[in-house]
Formats: C-alpha cells, sequence, structure tokens
C-alpha cells in the first residue's frame, strides 16, 4: 500500500479525529475559564494546522474566527482529500451539522500577519509554536494583532516532559532524542511565559495538561504518538527501522504485560496585550 493509501485509510477510520475530540473537550475548558465568551467575538487562530479542530470549535461557537497557516492553500492531491474527510468526521462530532466553514482561512506565514492592528479580541495557538523560525518575532506579530487588553492563548509541549515506560531504556533515550528533532523548539513552555512579557503581554496564567496512558489502544495519544516516533526516527540518529520496529514492539509488549505507562506534558499560556 502507498504511503499516501495508507494515510488516507487511517484517516477516514477516524483515527486522528477520535484523537482530536478527546482534546476538544480540553480546548473548550481552557478557552472557557480564560475567556469571556458571553457575545461574539473575534478571533485569530495562529497554524490552524490541516485538521482546524481549534478553528471549527471557536467557529461553531459563533464567532468570527481566522485562520493563518502555510496549509491554507487550495490542493487536491490524496493528503488534501484525505483530510476533507478528517475534517468533516471532526466536524460532525460536534453537532451533526457538517457545513464547509473554510471561508476565513488565509495561507499566510505567521512571522507576517496580513492582518491590521488590534484586529482581533482573541489570539490562540496550539501545538504550533515549537515549529516557528523566530518565535519573538511571531509574539511580536501577536501583541500588534490582538487589540490593547485583548488576549492570546498559547498551547505548546515540552518534550522533556515525555515518559514511555521500555524495557531498552538505552534505545527509548536514543529514539526520542532523534524524535525532538522534528521541531524547533522541543523545550519552549519553559521560555514562552518570559518571550511574552518581552513582547509587552502581561502573562496572567500558566498551566499543564497532562497526557496519561496506562494502556496502548488504537486511539489514545500514545498510539498516535507512537506511530508518528516510528515513522519519524529511521535514518535520524543512526536508527533503523528495525530500531524503531523493535521499540514499538517493546511498547506493545508492556501494554500486554498490563504494565504501559506514557505521560506528556502540554503547557499553556495566557496572556492579555
Ligand atoms: C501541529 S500543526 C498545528 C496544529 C493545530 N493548531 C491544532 O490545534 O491541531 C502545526 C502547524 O503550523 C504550521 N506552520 C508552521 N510554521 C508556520 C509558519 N511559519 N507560518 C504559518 N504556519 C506555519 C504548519 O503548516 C502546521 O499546520
Amino acid at each position: 500500500m502507498t504511503e499516501h493509501a495508507r494515510f488516507l485509510l487511517d484517516l477516514t477510520r477516524g483515527r486522528r479525529a477520535a484523537h482530536e475530540r478527546q482534546l476538544a473537550a480540553w480546548r473548550r475548558r481552557d478557552l472557557d475559564s480564560q475567556v469571556d465568551f458571553s457575545r461574539p467575538i473575534a478571533i485569530l487562530d495562529l497554524a490552524n494546522g490541516r485538521l482546524r479542530p481549534q478553528y471549527t470549535l471557536l467557529k461553531r461557537a459563533g464567532h468570527r474566527v481566522v485562520g493563518v497557516d502555510l496549509v491554507n492553500r487550495p490542493a487536491h492531491d490524496l493528503t488534501a482529500v484525505a483530510y476533507r474527510v478528517a475534517r468533516w468526521l471532526y466536524a460532525r462530532s460536534f453537532n451533526g451539522d457538517v457545513a464547509s466553514s473554510d471561508d476565513t482561512l488565509v495561507c499566510g506565514n505567521v512571522t507576517a500577519l496580513p492582518f491590521r492592528e488590534a484586529s482581533f479580541d482573541l489570539v490562540t495557538s496550539v501545538a504550533a509554536f515549537e515549529h516557528f523560525l523566530d518565535v519573538p518575532r511571531v509574539i511580536d506579530e501577536l501583541h500588534r494583532v490582538v487589540r490593547p487588553g485583548g488576549r492570546a492563548l498559547i498551547l505548546d509541549t515540552d518534550w522533556d516532559s515525555l515518559v514511555w515506560h521500555t524495557s531498552d531504556r538505552e534505545l527509548n533515550r536514543r529514539i526520542t532524542a532523534a524524535w525532538d528533532d522534528h521541531l524547533v523548539h522541543p523545550h519552549l513552555p519553559k521560555v514562552l511565559a518570559r518571550l511574552m512579557r518581552a513582547a509587552g503581554f502581561t502573562v496572567t496564567a500558566q498551566r499543564v495538561h497532562v497526557l496519561f496512558n496506562t494502556e496502548l489502544t488504537e486511539n489514545s495519544f500514545s498510539a498516535f504518538d507512537m506511530r508518528a516516533v516510528a515513522k519519524y526516527v529511521p535514518g535520524h540518529h543512526d536508527l533503523t527501522e528495525a530500531d524503531a520496529a523493535a521499540w514499538v514492539a517493546d511498547l506493545q509488549a508492556r501494554s500486554d504485560a498490563g504494565e504501559f505507562f506514557y505521560s506528556l506534558n502540554r503547557y499553556i499560556v495566557t496572556a492579555t496585550a
């Protein structure tokens, strides 16, 4: 099976959408506890991603949401088709209304946002800052486009917090070190609040979500991460396909033995402009 065919199959089976549905409840809780949603507001979702979960969630709640991402361009390849299906599944999981809602998606680079000063009441960004080359510049852009008194909510992972229980600790150490390389900033949360303050924001809260699994089930966070890691690491840090397969088999064996253990921290900074 080609890589694209497998990808399409995975998405249409709902794997990615199911994973994201679990996160959606947390997204709602994070936002509700930080922002007054008693009236519709103008929101920018920075780096909305191909599944567009935050964008969809907020738009369905009645807000004026704009998404900006390099992926927001017309595409008709197999990956684009697969994501269209995954988005349909994801949107359907909210309320059955699956009408398309992509009229305010902008293809752009976050380092030069194509919006005027003070255009938004709220800017959100989930699992994206770790990919940005020039984080201070992006934060300056956020500060420019959010109105004075408006809010920013950024969620990112510190990959130092990743715990897998394996019997081969050395292989696991090499694999997690190689996985860090897929990001520009695998440990950004430690300094994000300082960078926000330096850009003129007042940090109002810092919180943590712990993703924690004690079973390796199909739609768990750990299964999602395990597949992504095993696909990425061969060819990095002298790791081979066989190393990745041995690591996956080890995790599966821990699960079969009833001693699976996976934990990862995602940190949230909220701030006022
Ligand atoms: C992990 S995905 C986003 C996840 C999404 N926010 C969510 O909540 O699921 C990271 C996104 O950042 C986007 N991205 C990375 N660098 C970018 C840049 N310089 N400008 C715009 N988008 C960028 C990528 O295209 C990708 O869609």
